[in-house]
């Protein structure tokens, strides 16, 4: 199998890339990642010279290229990732997501029902998005595969879009197709805008954690090796049309979260009990902040047999300890055009 992973130099596809050429020792693994901020090819120079792998640098908002490109390497199967994935980034310039996750996920169905069209056998369009489509619960409730689209942000309001378009193209051309949406991830090589690798950077150098509005807001968190084996997963025994909710049944107020990090990277840092705790700091909300996501994943439990490998506190020990064994990573990422970024947004 030739198998396309888009954003494979990102947080999570770079765990897809690592899986899936370990799963798939006799297909090919290509790896198409413009490299934007978020991409890094460091993510994954312990794989690099795997025979079975190739990567290629290229825009998925480039459409004659990816005609060429499906057309040169006859991609048997897809996996989407690439996209513009940070929600406060959103806010700011809410066409950039239009662009790259509405406007690029259209150039690759393009590209891919162009070259499939004859023969849809055996192929697979699969498109990863996110629980954000569905809005935000209140203090009850999960989102299950059946809750309606109702996205708020920018950033989710795209995502929702890109899916809609991949079953419009399973609808109207009969492409291949599975989506799951899956909840909020944390882990290695993470960077460090999202809430949990930002918080980590910042308690190493002692400076103030920016807890959006009063910090009781939730979100259902699972590592990100746990998504990367239900990706897999769903590649391989998924039922095409259908889409798969993903999460860890694992919610956490933000502020809790903060609170128990603060206590973790204490103790990894030999400080002072709450010394962390101490640089929390109430900040203006985030426009339009969903109070509550948490994902109803039982039909992947059920119907797949998957399950998260490890607990949140041991995910997140594990999580604290790669930022702390790959200082170089974290500064090579927080150098340059990140120090704007952060005075924009938190200033
Ligand atoms: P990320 O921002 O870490 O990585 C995105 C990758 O896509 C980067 O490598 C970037 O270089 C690449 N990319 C961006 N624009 C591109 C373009 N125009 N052409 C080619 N490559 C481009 O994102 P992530 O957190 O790894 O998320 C991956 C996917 O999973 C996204 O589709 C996101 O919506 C979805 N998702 C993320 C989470 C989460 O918690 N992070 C949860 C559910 C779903
Ligand atoms: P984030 O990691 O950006 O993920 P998402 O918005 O996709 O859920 O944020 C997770 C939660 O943490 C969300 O409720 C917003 C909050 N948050 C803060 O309180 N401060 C911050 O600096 C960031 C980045 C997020």
């Amino acid at each position: 199998m030739n198998i396309l992973i888009t954003g494979g130099a990102g947080f999570i596809g770079s765990q897809v890339v690592r899986l899936f050429l370990e799963i798939f020792p006799k297909s090919h693994i290509y790896n198409l990642d413009a490299l934007t901020y978020a991409g890094n090819l460091e993510n994954l120079s312990d794989v690099e010279t795997s025979s079975n792998y190739t990567f290629i640098k290229g825009d998925i908002n480039d459409a004659p290229f990816l005609m060429n490109l499906f057309s040169k390497y006859q991609f048997d199967k897809v996996i989407h990732l690439a996209a513009e994935s940070h929600v406060d980034r959103s806010i700011k310039d809410p066409i950039a997501f239009v662009q790259t996750n509405v406007i690029g996920t259209l150039n690759l169905l393009n590209a891919a029902k162009s070259i499939w069209k004859d023969d849809y056998s055996s192929k697979l369009f699969y498109h990863i998005s996110t629980d954000e489509v569905y809005g935000t619960l209140g203090e009850t409730g999960l989102f299950t595969e059946n809750t309606s689209y109702d996205p708020n942000s920018p950033y989710a309001a795209s995502k929702a879009s890109s899916d809609h378009f991949v079953r419009a193209y399973g609808e109207t051309y009969g492409l291949p197709y599975i989506i799951s949406n899956c909840s909020n991830n944390y882990g290695p090589n993470q960077f460090p805008e999202k809430l949990i690798p930002l918080f980590i950077n910042n308690i190493i150098e002692h400076k103030p954690l920016p807890v959006y509005g009063d910090g009781n807001y939730t979100r259902d968190w699972l590592f990100v090796k746990d998504h990367a084996f239900a990706i897999a997963l769903i590649f391989e025994k998924g039922k095409l049309k259908e889409t798969y909710n993903i999460g860890g049944f694992n919610e956490w107020k933000n502020i809790d979260l903060v609170k128990l990090l603060c206590d973790i990277m204490d103790e990894k840092l030999s400080r002072k009990r709450d010394s962390s705790k101490s640089l929390i700091t109430y900040v203006k909300d985030r426009p339009g902040h969903d109070k509550r996501y948490a994902i109803d994943a039982t039909k992947i439990e059920k119907e797949l047999g998957w399950k998260p490998s490890v607990t949140f506190e041991e995910g997140l020990s594990l999580t604290v300890d790669w930022y702390l064994a790959n200082d170089q990573w974290l500064k090579n990422v927080t150098s340059g055009s990140y120090q704007e970024y952060y005075k924009k947004m938190y200033s």
